[in-house]
């Protein structure tokens, strides 16, 4: 059988280094809780939870973070009302419209997975922006999962490969992980080491579904709106405190075997 995909030396050395795992990615739970629980409207949750946002990338940064993956609008969310759909829209217009320039300006390099199918012009035009502008930064890669269901994604990292297949550029035999990955969204991007969920929920909502294989999770019942520095740290210092073995032994520093 042919060998799965092998976690990257970035994965490997954030285990066994201790500092901050190279790329985290949370799942933002807990807006309309959060709201209801203070007798305001869900529009205001999703608002607070752009401030958890900033307040993440900020601390992400500090961190030494290097990429981090954030779910902002899944492909099941468009079930939501129409307002708040159209709320959401207008959140992230606003959130590139008024942050981008300071994320520039942090040398963050902003990557989009998902479709654009059902985006207006204007959001499209707004993603591609952040992206261009952002394309040559060193800094922290932040990964917004926009109109994002990884289900889709793999089908289209195998339609992908089919066409490929079919006209002749690649043999069938060439089908691997590796060549599977690079036609995700995330391709360049190395697997989550750490995936968070906020509010309590536990489960992956159909995220990351292929990239996640070797991650270790980390659920808290912080609502979204209230999280901050404190608490990606201790979900940090959960993560540090797994032996992650990939299938094989332990990588843990100290560990005797
Ligand atoms: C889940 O809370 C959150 C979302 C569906 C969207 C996440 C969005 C943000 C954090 C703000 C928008 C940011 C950008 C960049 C667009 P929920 O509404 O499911 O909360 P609930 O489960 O408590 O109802």
């Amino acid at each position: 059988m042919a060998p799965i995909s092998n976690p990257g030396p970035e994965a490997l050395a954030s285990q066994a280094g201790g500092g901050a795992p190279a790329h985290v990615a949370i799942i933002m739970d807990g807006n309309g809780r959060w709201a209801a629980a203070r007798g305001l409207p869900r529009f205001e949750g999703h608002r607070r939870g752009v401030e958890a946002l900033r307040r993440t990338v900020r601390s992400a940064i500090d961190l030494g973070i290097r990429y981090l993956t954030v779910y902002s609008f899944s492909s099941e969310n468009w079930r939501r009302p129409a307002q708040e759909v159209s709320d959401l829209m207008g959140l992230l217009k606003r959130f590139i419209r008024n942050d981008l320039a300071d994320l520039h300006r942090n040398q963050v390099r902003v990557r989009i997975a998902g479709t654009r199918e059902g985006l207006s012009d204007e959001i499209k035009s707004l993603l591609s922006e952040a992206e261009s502008l952002t394309r040559d930064n060193a800094g922290l890669t932040l990964v917004v999962a926009f109109n994002y269901g990884s289900r889709q994604e793999i089908a289209e990292a195998a339609a992908a490969l089919a066409r490929d297949v079919a006209a002749g550029k690649i043999d069938a035999s060439a089908i691997t992980p590796e060549a599977l990955a690079a036609r995700l969204y995330t391709h360049g991007v190395p697997d989550p080491d750490l995936v968070i969920r906020t509010s309590g929920e536990v489960r992956l909502s159909n995220f990351l579904l292929w990239q996640a294989a070797y991650s270790e999770f980390v659920f808290t019942p912080v609502l979204w709106p209230d999280f901050d520095r404190a608490a990606l740290e201790s979900a940090i210092a959960e993560f540090h405190a797994r032996d992650r073995r990939f299938g094989g032994v332990s990588v843990r520093v100290g560990a005797s075997a």
